[in-house]
């Protein structure tokens, strides 16, 4: 396994760097519209970005959405420049599935990252279906304790493993074991799609897991499906990758439909978010964080400092869509449907 799963992480990274189209841009975004004021009768100078998640403050409401980790020095780079200017700029920051080093101990390096990271909000990852395949309690104890993480994010991904031809697909009862997780683990747990969204139907089932929070992770964005698909073009499972690059539930949507769970659960939103004018969509829409995955891989290949240049731009981006919205604090857009404009018009942005 540990070849197999550490070879994987870098096929993936290849492909989002060399294959635009792994990137759907959908930008279904665009067809979201909020309330401009023309006299917003605030200065933008007091507008604060500043947001609580997990305790700790955060300069806006941004998380680098969880990539990599594994047995390589590229991926140990990536790592550490993503966490250096995660602590920098106060944002927080998800790692890639852990998995990898329960058999590749050598990867476990990638996930030490509170050396340049001491204070800001860490998060582990590992695929929830792995709990149907042996991964035990004290296994997520490990990659909690190895990155000293604030929450561990339970990935689901059943598109993902469906277009593989190694696929792990045995999801049957899986809400069961996550609930026996969700009672035994000392920090939260996070369930989170990897980018085809998340249901009325999947936020229910949670909720009886004892999940407090939801990364959504939808449509729009990057495409597991497409990925996979590019791995392998000789197997019948590549024409599933192909067929379904474009399935599931536009991030937008899902937060919408989640609409009347914000009271219960904290949202987290991912997938095809591009920009500070999406990210106040979505918080407009509920989100309490959002995530960003795929344009952080380039910055984080380069440098922390290329890595902080994109946050800050995204920071000034959300501060100008707050002023916009006449709002000084986070709260007064969070979850304000009166903002939204009625707008099924919407056109789609040309990238
Ligand atoms: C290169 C790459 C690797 C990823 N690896 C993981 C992973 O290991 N675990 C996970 O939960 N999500 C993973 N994701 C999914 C992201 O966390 C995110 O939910 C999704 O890509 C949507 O965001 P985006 O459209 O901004 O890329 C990965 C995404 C990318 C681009």
């Amino acid at each position: 396994m540990s070849d197999t799963v550490n070879k994987r992480k870098l096929e993936h990274l290849n492909i989002v760097r060399d294959d635009a189209m792994s990137d759907r841009q959908k930008f279904y975004f665009d067809d979201v519209h909020l309330t401009h004021r023309a006299l917003p009768d605030i200065d933008l100078a007091d507008v604060d970005s500043s947001v609580t998640f997990l305790g700790k403050q955060l300069s806006f409401p941004m998380l680098i959405s969880s990539m990599t980790g594994g047995d390589h020095d590229e991926i140990v780079t990536i790592n550490r420049n993503l966490a250096e200017a995660a602590e920098r700029t106060q944002v927080a920051m998800g790692v890639g599935s852990q998995r990898v080093m329960f058999s590749e101990p050598r990867a476990r390096e990638s996930f030490q990252l509170r050396d340049v990271a001491p204070s800001t909000v860490l998060l582990a990852n590992l695929g929830a279906v792995q709990l149907n395949y042996g991964l035990t309690h004290d296994m997520c104890r490990e990659a909690i304790s190895v990155l000293d993480a604030d929450g561990l994010f339970l990935h689901l991904n059943p598109l993902q493993e469906a277009a593989q031809a190694e696929g792990d697909t045995n999801f049957g009862d899986l809400s069961d074991r996550i609930a026996d997780l969700v009672k035994v683990l000392e920090v939260p747990v996070i369930l989170k799609e990897v980018g085809a969204g998340v249901s009325v139907a999947d936020l229910e089932l949670a909720l009886r897991c004892g999940i407090g929070c939801v990364d959504v992770a939808g449509t729009g964005g990057t495409s597991w499906a497409r990925i996979e698909q590019q791995r392998d073009f000789d197997n019948v499972t590549s024409d599933v990758g192909a067929v379904f690059q474009d399935w599931g539930i536009p991030t937008p949507i899902a937060l919408r439909h989640l609409a009347s769970y914000r009271d219960r659960v904290s949202l987290i939103a991912s997938g095809g978010i591009r920009n500070g004018s999406d990210m106040a969509k979505a918080v407009v829409l509920g989100a309490s964080l959002c995530g960003m995955a795929r344009p952080f891989l380039a910055p984080a290949a380069e440098s922390a400092d290329a890595v902080v240049r994109v946050i800050e731009t995204l920071r000034q981006q959300f501060r100008t869509a707050m002023f916009l919205l006449g709002a000084t604090r986070v709260e007064q857009i969070m979850g304000q449907d009166a903002l939204l404009l009625d707008a099924s018009n919407g056109g789609s942005r040309k990238p």
